[in-house]
């Protein structure tokens, strides 16, 4: 399984950075592709302008639709509103569906993602009307640009890929796969046994499998109904 994505964003540098980490690297190898487009090569605008102010006053200023369209008519040879049932065309918009384990798995089966990166205060509203199949955000909070987002889906979409990590069961039985019933993953220790006297659970070095799974599970769905205050696994 690989997947095809583009990456639109005025920033196309920040991604060599993805691109060299080695989970990227195994994707990229198995067959998927990440392409970026600077949307400021396809602006049909003059001095590379992609923005402009607000209709209705305020701050900021607001990424214009005809640039988006242009960019994305100019890279796929259609009309981006017939795009958007062809391929998920996903703005990454602070104020979009949460990204979580389920939909990174849903994007993970897809054979091709556009991802559009906004900018300034974000997208004129009929971007994300009638231009993108999406919009996805990873958290409630505002960031200067959609490229972090971008990489943050980027970066766990392709970990779910077959290879990607280099072991198959780690991904399997990570936090928030259905093996653990959607529930973080259980708690994980490795040497030394006993360190300034925090000791590893007896069970792990009992080396009875089916008490270890026992416990692992049980630990899992604790951490799936956290005490108030306490941190997921
Ligand atoms: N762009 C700016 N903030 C963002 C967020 N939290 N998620 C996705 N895209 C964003």
């Amino acid at each position: 399984m690989a997947v095809e994505i583009d990456i639109f964003t005025l920033f196309p540098d920040w991604f060599e950075w993805l691109a060299e980490q080695r989970h990227v690297r195994n994707a990229l190898a198995a067959g998927t592709r990440i392409e970026c487009v600077n949307f400021r090569e396809h602006t049909p605008l003059g001095a590379g302008q992609v923005d402009d102010t607000p209709f209705g006053g305020g701050a900021g200023m607001v990424l214009r639709v005809d640039v988006l369209d242009s960019a994305l008519r100019a890279h796929y040879g259609v009309d981006p509103v017939q795009l958007r049932s062809e391929r998920r065309v996903i703005a990454l918009a602070p104020g979009g569906r949460l990204l979580d384990d389920p939909l990174v798995d849903e994007l993970a089966g897809e054979p091709a993602l556009t991802l559009l990166c906004g900018r300034y205060e974000g997208f004129d509203e009929r971007i994300l009307q009638h231009l993108s199949s999406d919009v996805v955000s990873i958290g409630r909070y505002v960031l200067s640009g959609g490229e972090l987002a971008a990489m943050v889906l980027c970066d766990a979409v392709l970990r779910k890929l077959p290879g990607a990590l280099g072991h198959e069961r780690s991904a399997a039985e990570e936090s928030f796969s259905a093996a653990l019933e959607g529930n973080p993953e259980y708690p994980h220790y490795t040497r030394p046994a006993e360190y300034r006297g925090w000791r590893v659970p007896d069970v792990l070095l009992s080396g009875h499998h089916e008490q270890i799974e026992r416990w692992r599970r049980e630990r899992s769905r604790e951490r799936g109904a956290p005490a108030p205050g306490r941190d997921g696994g």
